[in-house]
Parts: structure tokens; sequence; C-alpha cells
């Protein structure tokens, strides 16, 4: 249940019912919900207009309103707030099972989406990571999600690899896929040769022609450079647990052959212009400086087509043959105005009429410098190295912390710890703005962290380890009688509405800060209330149950992994 929604719901049909129609309730965050803002939400007006202090139109609201088997005390405080005290048998009851409200929604989520010319590189993290836990947050609210990994695998940067490519393959027949065994020594390699060799540069040209017309055995090259480019990614999500798989793949080139159609389309419909020689569409909302138009180019005077045609070939095929009724797209917020660009081209055009088209930005990812983050292996920016570099830092910590561990198990925490704390540290913060990378901040064991949260989970699979517990048992509701039980069931509740949220604003640290404040409302309980030896044991029991299964479903929907012992 999304118990937010039903108390302002059921809120508001009393505000309606006493003559404030459209008053909204805001349901804050504490275990007394208020309802709200009283300036800002329009009660103040509504009062006045109806001659009513708003303490007397509070009460009055509250009389009308069924809040029966929801709510256990209501009563007007302050200048006219509403104070709710949630039942304790709904609190009882709400457990970790989800609704699924969106079933059969199609979503596509386009995220991750590494140029394939060189090796994923630190900047692709935040898409990957954020796209990823949107896209299983999605899934738990019964979406039809399409994960579209729209890869850079087109483009004239390409000549030079296959160039480079062909010249290695003829000189060793079989040491073509060794040499790129290092992408990114092929890579530099070849664009070396490029700026220091003339014969090669026109060699790696005639390969851009050569490509763009269709020529089999340029294309059989180009495709055995993306494959192998490709498996790296691979690697990479594998390493990274995010759950991009090869068929998810649908890159630029993918939409080569409908790019002709789009651009006779838009001359149909009378959208095209001439500009030097380009065909380009002018939008009145882009205006430069100078006041005047800045118009998208869809067709440079050469014939080649650019990021926008492509894009827009994108949008029309996740309209019309995927079925989208809505589409994210987790894009590096310097990309703003090329989503505006293309949102606004395609409403012009007419593809997509009905379909959200969403650019959700985020920020860089910092060095503690306040410069763009370096590894520490050669102050590259290789994302392999990072994810290295994460699960050796975790293991010391882990080490540390639990020396018992054998080497097998010490290897598996390190990795989720390692790899759940990089997600974290970058799912916690609003997405929006630029965010520092700090190893230290993010694998304390204090504060919002990963190893803070999975550390909570271990914690309550010991106290059933000890009890010799088989929490899979543990059934029923339980009865709530300290404050700190009825903090921890009220936060246990909320649950579904945080996943509806983190769904609506596609801002994955509203589930992080709920999932902090639930490890946090479990420490208070756990400190104020002993379980094993206590009368209420199996009523703390259940609560310690559903608190683990919470924080596992949770941090599995961010792509961390929870352990039983760390
Ligand atoms: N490959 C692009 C880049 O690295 C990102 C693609 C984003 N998705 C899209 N549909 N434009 O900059």
């Amino acid at each position: 249940m999304n118990l937010r929604k039903e108390l302002a719901e059921r809120l508001e049909a009393g505000l309606a019912q006493v003559g404030a129609k459209g008053v909204p309730a805001i349901v804050g965050p504490a275990t007394r919900l208020e309802f709200g803002d009283y300036q800002a939400n329009g009660a103040l007006a509504a009062a006045k207009r109806l001659g009513l202090k708003p303490r007397d139109l509070a009460q009055r609201a509250i009389d009308a309103a069924d809040l029966d088997g929801i709510v256990d005390r209501c009563e007007v405080t302050g200048p006219g707030f509403i104070s709710l005290t949630v039942a304790d048998e709904l609190l009882a009851e709400a457990s970790t099972t989800t609704t699924r409200p969106q079933i059969g929604r199609v979503v596509v989520v386009d995220y991750s989406h590494p140029n394939l010319a060189k090796e994923m590189q630190v900047h692709h993290l935040r898409s990957t990571i954020i796209g990823d836990a949107v896209a299983r947050v999605l899934e738990a609210l019964g979406c039809e999600v399409i994960r579209q990994n729209h890869v850079g695998d087109w483009g004239t940067g390409f000549g030079r690899l296959v160039a480079h490519l062909n010249d290695i393959g003829a000189a060793a027949h079989s040491g073509g896929s060794s040499a790129l065994a290092d992408l990114e020594r092929f890579y530099a390699e070849a664009s070396a040769r490029f700026e220091t060799d003339p014969a090669f540069a026109d060699r790696a040209r005639q390969v851009v022609v050569d490509l763009q017309a269709g020529d089999p055995p340029t294309l059989a090259r180009w495709r055995q450079y993306i494959d192998l480019s490709l498996s790296h990614c691979h690697a990479v999500y594998d390493a990274l647990g995010v759950s991009l798989k090869p068929e998810h793949v649908r890159g630029e080139s993918a939409y080569n052959d409908d790019l002709d159609g789009i651009v006779a389309d838009l001359d149909a419909k009378g959208l095209l212009a001439e500009s030097d020689g380009a065909r380009c569409v002018f939008l009145d909302e882009f205006k430069g400086k100078d006041g005047k138009v800045v118009p998208v180019i869809v067709r440079k005077s050469d014939g080649g087509y650019l990021y926008h045609s492509t894009d827009l070939a994108a949008l029309r095929y996740r309209a019309d043959k995927l079925r989208a009724k809505r589409v994210l797209y987790i894009v590096d917020a310097r990309q703003s105005l090329h989503f505006r660009q293309l949102f606004a081209l395609a409403e012009a055009a007419g593809y997509g009429t009905g379909v959200s088209f969403e650019h959700h930005p985020f920020g860089a990812m910092l060095g503690a410098d306040g410069r763009p983050f370096k590894t520490r292996r050669g102050g590259g920016t290789r994302l392999l190295d990072l994810l290295q570099e994460a699960t050796a830092r975790a293991r010391k910590l882990v080490r540390k912390k639990n020396p018992e561990l054998d080497s097998a198990a010490m290897d598996a925490v390190a990795r989720a710890v390692g790899i759940g704390a990089v997600k974290y540290a970058d799912l916690s913060k609003n997405r929006t703005s630029d965010y520092v990378f700090d190893w230290q901040a993010m694998l304390a064991l204090e504060g919002n962290t990963a190893p803070y949260l999975q550390y909570a989970y271990a914690r309550i699979q010991s106290l059933f380890a000890k009890g010799g517990v088989d929490p899979s048992s543990l059934s029923g509701k339980p009865t709530l009688r300290e404050p700190e039980e009825h903090a921890l069931a009220l936060q246990l509740a909320r649950f579904q509405e945080t996943l509806e949220q983190v769904a609506a604003t596609v801002m994955p640290h509203h589930l992080c800060a709920y999932l902090y404040d639930l490890a946090s409302a479990f420490m208070r309980f756990y400190e104020s209330c002993p379980v094993l030896g206590s009368d209420a044991r199996d009523d703390r029991l259940l609560l310690c149950q559903r608190t683990a299964e919470t924080l596992s479903k949770g941090l599995g929907l961010l792509g961390i992994d929870t352990v039983d012992r760390m």
C-alpha cells in the first residue's frame, strides 16, 4: 500500500466534503503524519473563503474524512495542522510485499551507452549505475522495462580504428584480436598513426567512405572491432553487477537505414530548410544570444548524419516499434540542449505523440581536488581499474573487521561491499549536482553508506544465527508496544510509496534515504528492545525479519548485494 497516497486521499476527500475541494494534504515523514505547509497549499485561503479559522477547517475535515482502519488517533495541532497516528493494525500488516500498480506500462530506459571506440571510462559510471537502479525499481512496480544501450558505434572516428585493424590483420593473420586485448593501447596507436602518417590517414578516410557505402569486408572489420569493444563493456557490467545484456544493445548504427526516410519525412512535413548546404530544422524556441534561431542540422552538406538525426530515428523506433509510454534518457547534464532540441523536433514532426520523453540529467564525478575523477592506477579513467580498486579497498576493510572469514568468503564480501559502496555513493546523492568521489567516505561503516546498510543486514542475520531462528519460518503480525517498535513499523510501511516516488521522479536517492532511515530506526529499536531473551521475542523477531527483507530488497533494487556475514 502507498501509505502516503492513501492518507492524503482520505483527508482530501474530507476537505472536499466541507467545502475545501482541491486543497492538497501533504503527508510528512514522521510518525505523526501532518497535513503540512498550511499556507502554501491553499488551506488558509480556503478557510478564509469559508469564514472559518484554519483550526476549525482542519477539525471539520477530520470529522468528515473516513479514516477508519488506517488511523488510530487524529488531532488538530498548531495553527491548523492535522496530526495523524497510523493504526497499529495497519503497521503490523504492512510488510515488504510490494504492489505493482504500473503493470504492463512500457518504459524504455536509455542508459550506459558508452562510445565503443574506447574502453569504458569513469564518466560512464553514473549513467550505468543510475539507469540500472531506475530500471529495477520500475520493474518492481510492474512496468515492462525495455533497456536500451544506445552505444556510440558509428561515425568518422571508426575510420582510423578499422584502418589500423586492417593493417594489423594483414601483418599477422591471427594477431588481430590479441592486438585488441588492450583497447586503450590500440586506440592510442591508431590515433598516433592518424596524426603522423599521411598515407594511413588517407586509408582511414577511405574506410569511412567504404563503411558508409556498406562495403562488406570493411563492415566485417568494423563488426569485429565493435564486438570486441562490446565484450569489454559486458565484462564491466558483470563486474559491476549491472543488468545490461547483449540483447539490450541497440547502437547508433542500428538506425542507419532509417535516416534517409526521416529526412524525407521532415521535408514532406515542410520542416526542412537549407543552410550552407546542410539540411536543417529551424525551431523558434531555440534562439541564440543574437535573437536568431539556431538551426538543428539533420544532414550535413556532405550527406553525413549527426547525433540528432540518429536520436530522432531512435525516438521514433521506441514510440512506434517498442510501444513505449515513457522514455527515460539517463544522460549527462551537458547534453540538456541536445535533448530539448530532440524533443522539440519530435513534436514538430509528430513522432511519439502522447509519449513522455524525459531527459534525466546528472552532474560530473569529481575527485577530491574538484577536478574530473582519476583512478589510482596511472591516474587514468578506465572504469575497470576503478572497480578493481574498489574491491581491493573493501577487502582491506573486511579483513580488519572480520579476520576469521576464509579467503573465498572474504572475496565475496569484498566484492559486495566494494561495488556496493561505489554504487551507493553515487545513488545516494541528488543526481543533478556534481559529486565528489571519495573512497574514505563511501567505505565508512557509519553514516549513509552501503557498508552501513549491509552491516545492519548482516547484524540481523547473526541475530537469527545466534537464536537458532530460521527467518523464513516467521509469520503473522507483530504486536507493537514500544515507541521504537512503532517507529520501525511505520518506516517499514513506507517502502511502497518510496518506490513510487523513485519511479515518478527518477531519483534513486529517495530510496537510499529511505533505507538509511530504516537502518537507523532499526538500530534505535535494537538498542532499546531486547529481542532473543524477551517475552516479546516472536513479535520482535518478526520486525527484525521484515527489516532484513526490506533492506535486501531495497539494496537489490539499487543493484547492491547483501551478505550474511561481514
Ligand atoms: N553515446 C553518447 C555519449 O557517450 C550517449 C548516448 C545517450 N543516449 C542517446 N539516446 N543520445 O555521449
